[in-house]
């Protein structure tokens, strides 16, 4: 299994690390893989209360891996692994927290959006480029986003791929609270113990009614995943993703 997931116990608090600082956490199938089972694993244990989500220091996530787009987008097998961990995070059972520093695109934005609450530090843009890669808003953040920012504000986010700075973001409501760098982890620890000391029925209920019906999102996510793995092989995304590349080369 990847190294570039790590999971660790903190308490009751199963802490979801993605761990690949030198791709500034860009997400790959088995990166996907891990957390899924971690979520499932962590729902199924009564020792976990809650679930954290981190990354590295100034990177959440540079989003999905682009390298395995490409590779999907020129012909290849896409796996199932993204596509479940969509689908883990609209039905995780506990309660998710996240603590956001620095880049947060793609995934790194739209996770949070599943999160319960999520902390930032001042750093923290987010950003979702779908549309400029040829691709469509995923993991459900065509429904949650305009919920969460309102609509004009999420087409600006997930249809013109315009920088969401942090302050806005909780101007907006996307965040819960911004953190300094240093007490991020912290913030998000000290909020998940929180959590983690409330009567669990009772909590797991108030959540369930806070995020009822999930139909709707699942079928949503569905829907975009289905059009988004249809955008994945267009010309548009081909050569978006192609230019991507060669600008690594230059
Ligand atoms: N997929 C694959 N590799 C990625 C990546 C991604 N999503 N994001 C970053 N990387 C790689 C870079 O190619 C680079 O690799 P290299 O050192 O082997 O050349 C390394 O991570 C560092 O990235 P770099 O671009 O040098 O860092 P930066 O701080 O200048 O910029 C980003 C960071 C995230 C703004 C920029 O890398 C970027 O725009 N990435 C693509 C994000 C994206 O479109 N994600 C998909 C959303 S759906």
């Amino acid at each position: 299994m990847t190294d570039h997931i790590l999971i660790e116990r903190r308490d009751a608090v199963q802490i979801i690390r993605m761990n690949r600082p030198q791709k500034k956490n860009a997400l790959t199938r088995a990166m996907y893989a891990k957390m899924s089972a971690a979520l499932a694993e962590g729902d199924a244990d009564p020792s976990v209360r809650v679930h954290v989500f981190l990354g590295v220091p100034g990177a959440f996530s540079a989003g999905n891996d682009l390298a395995d787009f490409l590779a999907v987008a020129t012909g290849g097998e896409g796996g199932s692994e993204v596509w479940e961990f969509l689908l883990a995070l609209a039905k995780a059972q506990k309660p998710m927290v996240s603590g956001v520093d620095g880049i947060a695109v793609g995934i790194g934005t739209t996770l949070n959006l599943h999160c319960d609450l999520t902390f930032a530090t001042p750093r923290t843009v987010f950003r979702t480029p779908f549309v400029d890669l040829g691709l469509v808003p995923e993991a459900g953040s065509s429904l949650l986003a305009p919920r969460a920012l309102g609509q004009q504000r999420a087409f600006a986010l997930l249809a013109l791929g315009e920088d969401l700075p942090a302050d806005e973001a909780k101007a907006a409501g996307l965040i819960h609270e911004l953190v300094e760098e240093g007490v991020l982890e912290e913030a998000a620890f000290a909020a998940a113990a929180r959590i983690a000391a409330k009567p669990p029925e009772a909590l797991r209920i108030a959540r369930d009614l806070l995020r009822s019906p999930r139909e709707p999102l699942l079928a949503r996510i569905e829907e975009e995943t289905r059009l988004f793995r249809e955008r994945l092989k267009s010309d548009e995304a081909r050569a978006a993703l192609v230019a991507f590349m060669e600008r690594k080369k230059g």
